[in-house]
């Protein structure tokens, strides 16, 4: 059986919308509320019973709840004979929308939405009056914390870390799209044992340490392996650097000034990759947290966390077959010390509802470890999907091509800046096969390399289920066709031409023109425009930027459809079809924007 509803066809009839008839962003949601009402009225008896809305087999959508209504009413005398009636009476009792052209049951009750094309239709043409910022999101959190690059002074940025960078940055970027403020935390590495020897050999090849740049030092993780090398052959020159670190946390001003320096050295050299990826993040290194250890220490042990172990002192949690160390047993402090102690500045101090912290998976048992004996301490609530909130967002590995892990030819690690400068080259290179050198200025075809060669090692990243390893290849992620950033940015950098070629001003035309999608292609690819907030939504409360990619991959797959089924310029229908390009080039960009993509409009 089908339901029309009254309102879609007779539209004249509706004088005004409800309030859960005009679009607010998020299709799934507005649904729901809907379904609600006839949830409730179909099985009164039964107590919080959730609409379960789902994109749809055969309507755009689907109402999945008939089966577990009917498993909880079955044999206990309702007048319901089968799923299927439960299917049917959550059918008729939806109330009358705007929103809704049609309802059928299928199946043993599932109950198909086709929405309506006139609504939809308005829907966009108020985005385009209004702008996207109308379709966010709005999570339930005013303020959150993202822990992200955090790489480690002297040691390495190496691959691991540019992850971090481009998966912290977009997590960043969606929340900031939807109004939380978002502190972007950059937690290096910047305190610990290796300032010890790193601050000797500074000593020992430069006496005069005021006069050091980066120059000299050169590249600080040979400095960092130099260094190391002495440290473990140089038996005076190990007892030395032990003496330094004693100075250096009792605050010595000569060592503290040497430590300063090296930092310094390693923020430029960090700046500049932060730069080129067109990244911002505030630098509270694990330093910054020093002063407040003793005392958060001191909570916990007065919360009676915190046992003696070995000389250590651990706190002991459930689940975890090795304590928590907080103390080591020279009375120094650690990682966990460190975490632990920014943790509490977060919540109390930065009042954070939601803090995100972003690293490879080898760190998942620090991060849960932390967080159940701050769960202990009652700084969190016990369900972890309760706000305040905190979540480790883990990666895996970058590998080669040999499925090893990442290197280059030469070194051991990979440096990010020549990784970045070769998908420059690469891409520059492209376009000049395609003879763009000849057609643009040098300014112009450098900015394209940079936002195309970037741009890919970005998506290229987020692309993949973060959990899983994932490959690093240039010569995939630099093809123009396939799920490939390459391959979007020529899709937009296209269509905005066929806006420019149409010669129509189309900040006018969004003002008065209006939209109609009578054609399969164009309903298809309307809806799927539809789709954004929602999806935007689900990446952030799944932490997954790859489902924001794949969204982006399906609207240049329908937007193709829709372009090689439907003539634009110069059709009956152009006003309408140059409307739905628009918005399409628009929700494009902003999902570029939300990936930390560049977009091009010329190619
Ligand atoms: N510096 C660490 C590393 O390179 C990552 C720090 C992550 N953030 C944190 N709050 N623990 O592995």
């Amino acid at each position: 059986t089908t339901r029309k509803f009254a309102f879609a066809t007779k539209s004249k009839s509706v004088a005004t919308m409800a309030a859960n008839q005009e679009f607010t962003g998020n299709l799934k949601r507005q649904l729901e509320k809907l379904f609600d009402v006839s949830v409730k009225a179909t099985a009164p008896d039964v107590p919080g019973v959730k609409p379960l809305i789902d994109i749809g087999k055969f309507g755009d959508y689907q109402c999945n709840n008939a089966m577990g209504i009917w498993a909880k009413i079955k044999g206990k005398g309702t007048q319901f004979k089968s799923p299927l009636a439960v299917g049917q009476a959550l059918m008729t009792s939806v109330p009358a929308s705007e929103m809704v052209e049609s309802c059928s049951v299928a199946g043993p009750g599932f109950v198909n939405v086709v929405l309506s094309a006139k609504w939809m239709a308005k829907s966009i043409e108020n985005m385009l009056i209004d702008g996207i910022d109308t379709w966010a999101p709005a999570p339930p959190v005013k303020r959150a914390v993202v822990d992200f690059s955090s790489p480690n002074i002297a040691k390495e940025m190496h691959v691991g870390h540019l992850r971090s960078t481009i998966i912290g940055d977009t997590i960043a970027r969606m929340l900031e799209f939807s109004k939380v403020e978002v502190l972007r935390r950059n937690h290096v590495g910047d305190w610990g044992t290796q300032f010890g020897m790193l601050i000797e050999y500074l000593f020992e090849k430069f006496p005069d340490t005021d006069s050091v740049t980066e120059t000299a030092i050169g590249d600080l993780q040979a400095f960092y392996k130099e260094s190391k090398s002495k440290f473990d052959s140089d038996p005076v020159f190990k007892e030395k650097a032990q003496q330094a670190v004693v100075r250096l946390q009792g605050g010595d001003p000569i060592y503290r000034k040497a430590w300063a320096k090296i930092c310094e050295i390693s923020r430029t050299e960090f700046a500049m990759v932060y730069k080129r990826l067109r990244v911002e993040l505030e630098e509270k290194g694990e330093s910054f947290y020093n002063p407040y250890i003793p005392s958060v220490i001191e909570e916990l042990n007065s919360k009676g966390l915190v046992e003696e172990s070995e000389g250590a002192r651990v706190i002991f949690l459930e689940g975890f077959n090795i304590p928590l160390m907080v103390v080591k047993s020279d009375g120094g402090f650690n990682y966990a010390s460190t975490d632990l102690t920014a943790l509490w500045y977060r919540l109390n101090e930065e009042k954070a509802e939601w803090i995100i912290y972003v690293t490879d998976v080898g760190q998942q048992q620090h991060f849960n470890m932390f967080f159940k004996a701050a769960r202990k301490a009652g700084w969190l609530p016990e369900s972890d999907k309760t706000y305040p909130r905190v979540d480790h967002v883990g990666f895996g590995l970058v590998v080669g091509e040999d499925k090893k892990r990442f290197r280059t030819r030469s070194t051991d690690v990979v440096r990010l800046v020549d990784l970045l400068d070769e998908a420059k080259t690469r891409s520059k290179t492209a376009l000049i096969e395609r003879g763009k050198d000849k057609e643009w200025t040098p300014e112009k075809l450098d900015q394209t390399a940079e936002a195309v060669g970037y741009g890919a090692v970005k998506y290229a990243d987020l692309k993949n289920n973060r959990t899983t390893n994932y490959q690093f290849s240039f010569d995939e992620m630099l093809n123009d066709k396939g799920d490939t950033a390459v391959y979007l940015l020529y899709a937009h950098a296209r269509i905005s031409s066929i806006i420019t070629k149409s010669g129509k001003d189309i900040d006018e035309l969004k003002k008065t023109g209006k939209l109609a999608l009578d054609h399969e292609g164009e309903r298809a690819l309307a809806l799927h425009l539809l789709r954004f907030a929602e999806t935007v939504e689900e990446a952030c409360t799944t932490l997954l930027p790859s489902v924001l990619c794949a969204y982006l991959y399906e609207l240049s797959n329908r937007y193709t459809t829709f372009y090689s089924n439907c003539q634009v310029i110069g059709s009956p229908e152009e006003t309408s079809r140059l409307l739905l390009c628009e918005a399409t080039a628009i929700v494009m960009r902003k999902c570029f924007h939300l990936l930390g993509i560049t977009p091009v409009y010329k190619i």
